[in-house]
C-alpha cells in the first residue's frame, strides 16, 4: 500500500476517534456557556493540526509487529488531545494571536465576551480548556481497550513525555528572562520541549503497547531525539523565516517574544559588534515592527547564522536516517518513517 494513501486514511481514523470521544465527554455538563467553550476546543482539535504525533504513535506499535487495529488508533489519537492541550497554553504563556491559521483559543474565547475583563477572561478560559484536553488525553489512551500490562509500559512513558515537555516549556519560558542563553542551554530546551514529546515517546508508547522489546524501543530514541531536534530547528527557522501561511503563526511572534532559539544563539556567537547592539537592542520588543524585523533577519543571514542551522537540521536527519536503517523494525514501518523524516525535517505536508 503507498505510504501517502495509508498516511490519508490514517488520519481520517484519527479523527474520528477524536470526534467521537469530544461528543461523548461534551454531553457531561448540559450548560449553554459551557458547550459554547466546549466547542471552542472542539473546532481547535478537529479544525487543523498535522497530526504528527499519532502518526508516529501508530508507526511506532506498527514496526513492533502490531497489526492494523482501532485500538491503536485511539491510543494514537489520545496523544493529539495532549498536543492540544500544550499548544493551548502555549498560546497564553508565549501572547500568540494566531495558531493553525486561526485565531488562538485564549483569543476566541475572549473574543466570546465583552467588556474590560474579557482578556483575561479568554486567559482563563484557555487554562482551563488546556487543562480539560489534557485530562481527555488521559481519559482517551486509559480506556484504548489494549491488554493492561501494555498499556501500563506504555502509560509510564507518557507520564515521562509530559514531565518532559512541561519541564521544557518552563526552561523555553526561562530562558527569556536571561540575557544569554549558551547553545547548550538551546539545545537542551529543544530536546525537551519538542524532541522528545513530538517524536522519541511517541514512538516508544506506540511500540510499548504492541509490546516492543527495550532493544526496539532504544532504536525509537537513537532515531527520534535527532529527528525531533531537526524538526525544532526547522520549526525556529520557518517561525521568523517562513510566511504564516505556511506555518500558520505569525513570523513576528519568535522575534517580538525574544525567543532564545538555537538560530539566535549561533547569531549572537558570530555577530560584530555593531550587530549584537544591534540584536540585543530589538531582538524580543513586543512593539517591533515589520521593518526592524527584516533587520534582524538579515543578520540572522549574515552572521552565518542560517546557514548553520540548516546544517544541523542535515546532521541530525542523517543520524536519524541511520539509525532507522539499523532499527529492527517491519519493511511496512520503516519506509512510512521513512516518508515521515523528510516531511518532519523539510514541513512538506
Ligand atoms: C507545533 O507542533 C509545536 C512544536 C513542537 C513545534 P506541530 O507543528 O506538530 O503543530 P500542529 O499540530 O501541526 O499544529
Ligand atoms: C510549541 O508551540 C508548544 C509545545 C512544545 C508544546 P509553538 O509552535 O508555538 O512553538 P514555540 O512556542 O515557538 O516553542
Ligand atoms: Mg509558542
Ligand atoms: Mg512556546
Amino acid at each position: 500500500m503507498p505510504v501517502s494513501f495509508t498516511q490519508h486514511s490514517l488520519g481520517s481514523r484519527i479523527d474520528q476517534h477524536l470526534s467521537g470521544f469530544l461528543e461523548t465527554w461534551c454531553a457531561l455538563v448540559s450548560d449553554p456557556d459551557v458547550e459554547s467553550a466546549y466547542a471552542v476546543l472542539n473546532d481547535f482539535v478537529l479544525g487543523g493540526g498535522k497530526r504528527i504525533r499519532p502518526q508516529l504513535c501508530y508507526w511506532g506499535w506498527r514496526g513492533a509487529g502490531g497489526e492494523d487495529c482501532e485500538e491503536i488508533i485511539r491510543a494514537a489519537a489520545a496523544l493529539e488531545l495532549c498536543h492540544a492541550g500544550l499548544l493551548i497554553h502555549d498560546d497564553i504563556m508565549d501572547g500568540s494571536e494566531l495558531r493553525r491559521g486561526r485565531a488562538t483559543v485564549h483569543k476566541t474565547l475572549a473574543g466570546l465576551y465583552e467588556g474590560p475583563g474579557a482578556e483575561a477572561f479568554g486567559q482563563a478560559g484557555g487554562i482551563l480548556l488546556g487543562t480539560l484536553s489534557l485530562v481527555w488525553s488521559d481519559a482517551m489512551l486509559s480506556s484504548c481497550g489494549v491488554d493492561p500490562p501494555r498499556l501500563r509500559t506504555a502509560h509510564h512513558i507518557f507520564d515521562a513525555m509530559r514531565t518532559e515537555v512541561i519541564s521544557g516549556q518552563y526552561l523555553d519560558m526561562l530562558a527569556q528572562l536571561r540575557a544569554r542563553v549558551s547553545m547548550d542551554e538551546a539545545l537542551t530546551v529543544i530536546r525537551f520541549k519538542t524532541a522528545k514529546y513530538t517524536v522519541e515517546r511517541p514512538l516508544q508508547i506506540g511500540g510499548a503497547l504492541a509490546g516492543a522489546s527495550g532493544e526496539l524501543l532504544d532504536a525509537y530514541s537513537r532515531f527520534g531525539v535527532p529527528l525531533g531536534e531537526a524538526f525544532q530547528l526547522r520549526d525556529d527557522v520557518l517561525g521568523t523565516f517562513g510566511s504564516s501561511a505556511e506555518t500558520g503563526k505569525s513570523a513576528l511572534d519568535d522575534l517580538r517574544e525574544g525567543k532564545r532559539t538555537v538560530l539566535i544563539a549561533h547569531a549572537l556567537r558570530r555577530a560584530s559588534p555593531a550587530q549584537r547592539e544591534h540584536l540585543e537592542r530589538w531582538h524580543g520588543d513586543p512593539e517591533l515592527t515589520e521593518e526592524r524585523a527584516a533587520e534582524l533577519r538579515r543578520i540572522l543571514l549574515d552572521t552565518g547564522a542560517v546557514a548553520k542551522v540548516e546544517e544541523m537540521i542535515e546532521q541530525r536527519v542523517r543520524e536519524a536516517v541511520t539509525a532507522l536503517i539499523e532499527a529492527p523494525i517491519a519493511a511496512e514501518a520503516a519506509s512510512a518513517l521513512a516518508g515521515l523524516t523528510d516531511r518532519l525535517a523539510r514541513r512538506t505536508r
